[in-house]
């Protein structure tokens, strides 16, 4: 989800550099964008783990955290994938272990039916089958077992009796 941001906020800078020298794009070029998008992510990955981690989201202005979509330390896993693109396989562990110890979705709260879909159980999805690729140690039966597939699961549970109300 961040890299949609970054990939959006990447596009606009492209048609106009591209534009204003009428070139294409160099290997040089790339590797300088490619570097710009990387230090783009570290800024908001290490701003929010400093300033607003284990609340959901940071708020810039403030620079402080704030839970906003059911208190899962959303950005968090919303930061996985990305992770794991920019080749960060020790990270997207570290990651891993933090959310296995530390979420907990037995908690009382109204959370977003969408959000918390696409978000939290989408996120733990592709990062249960991204976990290969992050030589992490794999459970016997993966791709069809494993500890962040139980942990979407779980998520997607506690949604279900509310997708009977949810027409959006
Ligand atoms: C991975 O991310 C962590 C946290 O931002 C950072 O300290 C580390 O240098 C990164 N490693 C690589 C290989 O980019
Ligand atoms: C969730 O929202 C409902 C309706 O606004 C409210 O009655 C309830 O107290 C809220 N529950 C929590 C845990 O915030």
């Amino acid at each position: 989800m961040l890299m949609k941001y970054l990939c959006t906020a990447f596009f606009c800078v492209f048609p106009i550099v591209n534009h204003a020298t009428g070139k294409e794009f160099t290997e040089h070029d790339m590797a300088h964008y490619r570097e710009r998008i990387k230090s783009m992510f570290y800024h908001a990955y290490n701003s929010y783990l400093e300033n607003a981690y284990p609340y959901d989201e940071l708020r810039p202005l403030t620079c402080d955290g704030q839970d906003t979509w059911g208190s899962f330390s959303l950005t968090l896993i919303d930061a996985l994938d990305t992770l794991l693109i920019l080749g960060n396989k020790t990270e997207f562990q570290r990651v891993v272990s933090v959310l296995q110890e530390n979420i907990n979705f037995d908690s009382d709260v109204n959370a977003s039916v969408f959000e918390t879909n696409i978000r939290v159980v989408g996120g733990l999805l592709s990062a249960h089958l991204l976990s290969k690729k992050a030589g992490m140690e794999l459970e016997v039966g993966w791709p069809c077992s494993g500890p962040l597939l139980r942990m979407a699961e779980e998520a997607a549970r506690k949604l279900l009796p509310e997708g009977r109300y949810y027409s959006t």
